[in-house]
């Protein structure tokens, strides 16, 4: 298993470009299967997530090829299959193709889904929206079994705006007959752009961007190609980066619009920041200032952002406080943290971190993909060699984070475990 080494104190400076938005293309890639035809997907990121998705479609029966950051899906042969523990568990959005594979099959047999170990993620709010679309739905043990004779639209009241749940009922009530009105869902930009998508492919859909969306059902679909905007989260992490490096760089593609309240809190603990064309520019000239923030839905805080904000207030001037309100386990990056020398208290959903410049290296583990990515961030500020292991975690969501910050003017790079032995034994 490789290695990532970095030895901090180098500035940033220069561009990255932005790869695109993880979170945006699953869901797209899961809703071709409800087209009897060709989707074309540009801009998709080279990472893990979307090698699992296409084993997924071509296990369905689609035809999938993927060349030069384009997907290309012929969903016309495609047939019903049970989706395995094995794959179901390999990532999180195995759980999207429940809504697309009721609508395109009128059955689906999948397993609890896999992902991040960053909270217990249960899907009650998944079921009940399939069921209000006419589903009958069983859960056994680990095993979902869905089947319906026929969706139809219906009102769907979400008690949560859950990501994944407002997808999974978006797919289905595309498929259905009749109309949908969707309540309390989720308004992640990931939902828009997914919607979009929908919309290009024939679907019908008011509403798109608010918790209130009316989609009426059986439209007939066609081809379409689609381009997957910047990462948001991607582009959040190196702001981290940058703002833990310092130094100037261009986030080019980053979606802007979409990051308010992380440029918010990034400008508050001191980062100078210039939107341009090509997406947005970042100084930082001294140590990061601290700051008190709460994560939650969409335009809140991005919770995937937690953890690498965590490693910023870290080497901040000063005491931060930090709310995780989305998922339980974000925090337990933080133990990975204090290995690098991270001050970090966490009592009753809240971090607080004292911060001090510089951390020390030494050896963390990437429990999780954004937990990974923070300690990344951690190691541009420590002093020493800082070794992150458990890179197939990052490789889930970025698609080279060292080549990314290497060519930004970062000390890092990923080593095989035989140079790493070697390294550590000098
Ligand atoms: C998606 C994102 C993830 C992001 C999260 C929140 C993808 C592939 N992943 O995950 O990166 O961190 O949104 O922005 O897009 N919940 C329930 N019942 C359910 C479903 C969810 O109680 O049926 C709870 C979860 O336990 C959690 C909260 O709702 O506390 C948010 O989960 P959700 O929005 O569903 O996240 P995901 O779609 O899994």
């Amino acid at each position: 298993m490789s290695v990532i080494h970095i030895h901090g104190y180098h500035c940033l400076e220069g561009e990255i470009e932005i790869q695109g938005s993880k979170n945006a293309v699953l869901p797209v890639m899961a809703a071709s299967l409800l087209h009897r035809g060709t989707t074309v997907i540009t801009n998709v990121p080279n990472i893990q997530d979307v090698s699992c998705m296409l084993g997924i479609l071509e296990h369905l029966g689609c035809r999938c090829a993927f060349r030069a950051g384009t997907v290309e899906i012929d969903a016309s042969q495609a047939s019903m299959m049970p989706i395995s523990d094995t794959m179901a568990r390999q990532m999180r959005s195995s759980i999207m193709l429940l809504g697309a594979m009721l609508g395109r099959f009128g059955e689906a047999v999948s397993s609890c889904p896999g992902g991040c170990s960053i909270g217990k993620r249960p899907i009650d709010l998944h079921l009940y929206g399939l069921r209000q679309l006419g589903a009958s739905v069983r859960v056994e043990g680990e095993r979902i079994t869905a089947s319906t004779v026929g969706l139809r639209g219906s009102r769907v009241t979400l008690a949560y705006p859950s990501v994944g749940a407002t997808e999974n009922v978006i797919l289905a009530a595309v498929a259905a007959r009749g109309i949908t009105v969707l309540e309390g869902a989720a308004r992640e930009p990931e939902i828009e752009i997914l919607c979009q998508f929908l919309t290009e492919l024939g679907a019908r859909i008011d509403g798109i961007g608010s918790a209130r969306l009316l989609i009426e059902g059986g439209k007939s679909l066609h081809d379409v190609t689609f381009c997957i905007p910047g990462d948001r989260i991607v582009a959040g992490t190196y702001l981290g980066a940058v703002m833990n490096a310092g130094g100037t760089l261009l986030l080019r593609g980053a979606p802007v619009r979409h990051m308010e309240e992380n440029l918010r809190v990034a400008q508050q603990m001191g980062a100078e920041l210039k939107q341009v064309p090509e997406g947005v520019l970042v100084h930082m000239a001294a140590r990061p200032r601290p700051a008190d923030f709460v994560t939650g839905p969409y335009p809140g805080f991005p919770t995937d952002l937690q953890s690498v904000m965590l490693a910023v207030a870290s080497t901040a001037d000063g005491v931060s406080h930090i709310e995780e309100t989305v998922f339980e386990n974000r925090f337990s990056t933080a133990k990975e943290l204090q290995k690098l020398g991270a001050h970090i208290i966490i009592e009753k959903g809240v971090a607080r971190v004292e911060g001090h410049f510089p951390l020390t290296g030494g050896c963390a583990e990437a429990l999780d993909l954004r937990g990974g990515a923070a300690l990344v961030v951690a190691g541009l500020a420590a002093d020493g060699l800082t070794r992150v292991t458990g890179y197939t975690h990052i490789r889930r969501g970025y698609e080279d984070i060292c080549r990314d910050l290497h060519r930004a003017g970062a000390d890092i790079m990923l080593v095989r475990e035989a140079e790493d032995e070697r390294d550590i034994t000098r």
